[in-house]
């Protein structure tokens, strides 16, 4: 696949034109964010060890039947993805209660969410992605309702995968945030699947895993990442 020009940076990711306009080349940098671009800093083999993840993720989504952008990994820390019309909106479920949602609603770190919960917030640096909801989705044309209420029932689908992967690799599923596009009319899981964008404890000790590491400060970020791909049989 030919990488052309550069069609948008985030804040940890970059995404590129190829010789074909149905497909793009996701670039994983070493760059590390949180709280909305505040706390940032690179982190050697972040960008190798989240593309590896991802792909590992993504395909074991596919095989589930849940469809996703994912085409082929380019490189160490390039995965070739399907271009979609993303939808503005983070799809967030959560399995026991942890970050925002205890400062949102002042319940402890750490219950268990039965049944698992539904948000969704804007993506928007400057507004600190708030949360909305479907009605707003709709009046404002974020998303179309049929699409969202798609993206809604493919994230609890990606939960019921997940949650027994992370727990047969002695790991709790706590949380995760997923981003959803269409190609060809169709809603596709994009964005990506890595610790960047959920949080994992130990099942046993309840040590985190994921970027939590980094918003906190406890340090062996990487090393956690690894350890999480460890356990599910990934090698980086
Ligand atoms: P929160 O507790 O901060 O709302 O986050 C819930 C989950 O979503 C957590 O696993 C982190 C993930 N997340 C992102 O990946 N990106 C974001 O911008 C936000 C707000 C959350
Ligand atoms: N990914 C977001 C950021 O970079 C939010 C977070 O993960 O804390 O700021």
């Amino acid at each position: 696949m030919e990488k052309r020009e550069e069609l948008y940076a985030g804040k940890a990711k970059s995404v590129f034109t190829t010789d074909n306009p149905d497909l793009m080349i996701m670039e994983f940098r070493d760059d590390t964010s949180a709280f909305d671009g505040k706390k940032m800093e690179q982190l050697d083999r972040k960008g190798m060890v989240n593309n590896k993840f991802n792909a590992f993720i993504m395909t074991a989504l596919a095989n589930a039947g849940i469809p996703t952008h994912f085409v082929e990994l380019q490189s160490d820390n390039e995965s070739v993805v399907k271009r979609l019309d993303m939808m503005p909106v983070e799809c967030v479920v959560r399995n026991i209660s942890a970050g925002s949602l205890c400062r949102r609603i002042g319940v402890e770190e750490g219950l268990e969410l039965n049944p698992p919960t539904f948000e969704l917030f804007l993506k928007n640096d400057a507004l600190g992605d708030p949360m909305v909801n479907e009605s707003l989705v709709e009046t404002f044309g974020w998303a179309e309702p049929a699409h969202l209420a798609t993206a809604k029932e493919l994230t609890f689908k990606v939960n019921d995968v997940l949650k027994k992967m992370f727990d047969d690799a002695d790991m709790l599923l706590v949380d995760y945030k997923l981003e959803f596009g269409v190609f060809n009319g169709e809603v596709l899981l994009g964005d990506e699947f890595s610790p960047d964008g959920c949080r994992l404890w130990d099942k046993e000790t309840r040590e985190k895993m994921d970027k939590d590491r980094f918003r906190q400060g406890l340090g062996g970020v990487i090393e956690a990442y690894e350890e999480v791909g460890r356990r599910l049989g990934i090698t980086f």
